[in-house]
């Protein structure tokens, strides 16, 4: 894979693991594009003693991707792996790297049908 110097990043699912790791890709100076199935104007990880507020917007409409990305974080459940399919097809071609942000095993075989022949790493949350 050749990764940009700054790589491009989206994540896709800004549910509870979802917004964390934003939060954390925002808290260390990256602005990922979040896909999601809400819209939201902002990301807003609550915690004790504080929040983090990650810029959105998190879009709705994976047709209006036109950019590949080089990491794609996946963090919708594991039964909602298909219906985020679109995603993985717009963000992804074969220099993506995407990080399944799920329980479970059999990651791999799981994303490989709909991640464009990206890598797919996996991962334990
Ligand atoms: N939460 C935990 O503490 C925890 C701990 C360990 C492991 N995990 C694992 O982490 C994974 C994610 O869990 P979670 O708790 O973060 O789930 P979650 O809070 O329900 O987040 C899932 C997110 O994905 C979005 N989504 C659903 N379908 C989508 C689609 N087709 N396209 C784009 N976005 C879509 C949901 O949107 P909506 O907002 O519209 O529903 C939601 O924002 C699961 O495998 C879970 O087992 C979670």
């Amino acid at each position: 894979m050749t990764m940009s110097e700054i790589p491009a990043i989206a994540l896709v699912g800004p549910g509870a693991i979802g917004t964390t790791v934003a939060a954390a890709l925002h808290e260390a100076g990256r602005r990922p594009t979040i896909c999601g199935r809400s819209a939201h104007v902002r990301l807003t990880l609550e915690f004790d003693g504080g929040q983090i507020v990650v810029p959105g917007p998190v879009l709705t409409d994976p047709h209006g991707i036109s950019d590949k990305f080089d990491l794609v974080f996946v963090a919708v459940k594991s039964t909602q792996t298909a219906s985020a399919a679109p995603w993985l097809s717009s963000l992804c071609d074969a220099r993506t790297v995407v990080c399944v942000l799920q329980n479970g095993v059999e990651q791999i075989d799981l994303f490989k049908p709909f991640a464009s022949g990206s890598a797919v790493l996996p991962s334990v949350v």
